[in-house]
């Protein structure tokens, strides 16, 4: 359960359509994505407005790359039936979020945000000083808050665009959450517990407010999720009133900290696009062992009979992700006493990922011959994010005062 609010955690993730799905991607992201889906309400979308900041001078990338990444999730074991699968761009209501969030949004806090002026000394290529490439982190920002997601899954670069998201929330609760005799509805709601319990609410409230005593922060928290009988609107006041602020209305998130992606490239770095170490999730096995016979080893290795060492090769840190202890073993032995050749060493990588890659190949042709099923699929996953949506989108236009018609 989410502390702050009383539902259970959702989770919301993206990922921009930019090229091929590698094995970084299926080991730093997708694995993750795979797990979570059984334990919490998952939403997985494709950002392709994100994509476009960047690639707006030439946007075809983003139009190859939607569909196959979608299958390649797939295949690699995102569950349709479990994890809600959509398109950001077939939801326009995060469109019409992001622009009501930009009306109190501090231009500071955008160019402050640490990504911004990153990417634009790294993609210098590009012209990114444009109004929608500052904006990029709100719109991130706006994508999770408006289905109120409280887990949000990113790897390390992200966390401050999910700590803008919350400084986002924050002023939004404190501009708009307030209402006219906010303290009387909120004592009011309290009653509504029944007397023993909301003598104990305004306790509890009291020893937080005044000591800053968090335990009793959460045993009131606690008290407010066990309660049956009262309305939506009351618990959010409920809760609002212990931070002594307003109602909550759009909670704030959570980074989910993928562990970096320690997949090793072709070449021992980081496996990267941009690096040109990549094994995609759709190469042939045939692709597949060419590749890995073609990779560098420890140069002292000059001739069969010259020792080496596995530290200064990068086959060996794909041992490391794939090899059980014994083939290890066999490695380090084989390598430094010269026993064995690299091409010998190099068989178990093509074996495992080959084995990995093998039921994907497979799933990835089934959704390939059947385009319709992917599109259904994505159509569902819409329907769904398009309620949640427009329940939000609707709640925030009432608290921005823009609920006349
Ligand atoms: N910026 C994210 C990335 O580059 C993609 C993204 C867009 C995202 N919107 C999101 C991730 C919302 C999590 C939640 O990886
Ligand atoms: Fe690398 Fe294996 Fe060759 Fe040693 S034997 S250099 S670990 S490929």
């Amino acid at each position: 359960m989410n502390t702050t609010t009383l539902q259970p955690h959702r989770v919301l993730s993206g990922m921009r359509p930019t090229g091929k799905l590698h094995l970084g991607h299926y080991h730093g992201v997708l694995k993750n994505w795979i797990q979570l889906q059984h334990e919490y309400d998952c939403f997985f979308f494709v950002a392709d407005w994100h994509a476009l900041t960047t690639d707006y001078e030439d946007p075809s990338v983003i139009g190859e790359s939607v569909w196959d990444m979608v299958v390649d999730w797939l295949a690699a074991g995102v569950d349709p039936g479990a994890s809600k699968l959509f398109i950001q761009s077939r939801i326009p209501e995060h469109a019409e979020l992001h622009l009501l969030l930009s009306m109190m949004t501090p231009i500071g806090w955008l160019e402050r945000v640490p990504t911004y002026k990153d990417q634009q000394e790294k993609l210098k290529e590009k012209d990114l000083s444009t109004y929608g490439f500052l904006g990029y982190p709100l719109l991130q920002s706006a994508d999770i808050l408006i289905y109120k997601s409280t887990l949000v899954p990113v790897g390390e670069d992200q966390v401050a665009h999910i700590e803008l998201t919350r400084e986002i929330a924050r002023r939004f609760n404190h501009f708009y959450g307030s209402e006219v005799g906010f303290i009387e509805k909120a004592n009011n709601a309290a009653k509504k517990m029944g007397k023993k319990n909301a003598k104990l609410y305004q306790e509890l409230k009291k020893r937080f407010q005044e000591q800053g005593d968090h335990e009793a922060l959460e045993t009131a928290r606690e008290l407010l999720k066990a309660q049956q009988n009262i309305t939506l609107s009351d618990r959010e006041r409920l809760f609002g009133y212990l931070e002594g602020e307003g109602k909550i209305i759009l909670p704030e998130p959570q980074a989910l900290l993928t562990k970096s992606s320690k997949m090793p490239g072709l070449d021992g770095q980081k496996m990267s696009k941009s690096y040109g170490n990549t094994l995609s999730l759709r190469e042939t096995s045939e692709e597949v062992e060419k590749k890995i016979k073609k990779m560098p080893t420890d140069p002292a290795r000059v001739r069969l009979t010259d020792p080496g060492d596995p530290e200064k090769c990068p086959v060996w840190p794909l041992h490391k992700v794939y090899s059980p202890d014994d083939v290890k073993e066999w490695v380090q032995q084989g390598c430094k006493s010269a026993a064995m050749g690299c091409l010998e060493c190099k068989g178990p990588i093509i074996d495992a990922v080959n084995n990995e890659l093998a039921p994907m190949r497979m799933k990835a042709a089934e959704f390939n011959e059947n385009p319709n099923l992917v599109r259904n699929i994505i159509a569902e996953g819409c329907e769904e994010a398009r309620d949640i949506t427009k329940k939000t989108l609707d709640e925030v236009r009432q608290a921005m005062g823009l609920g006349y018609r």
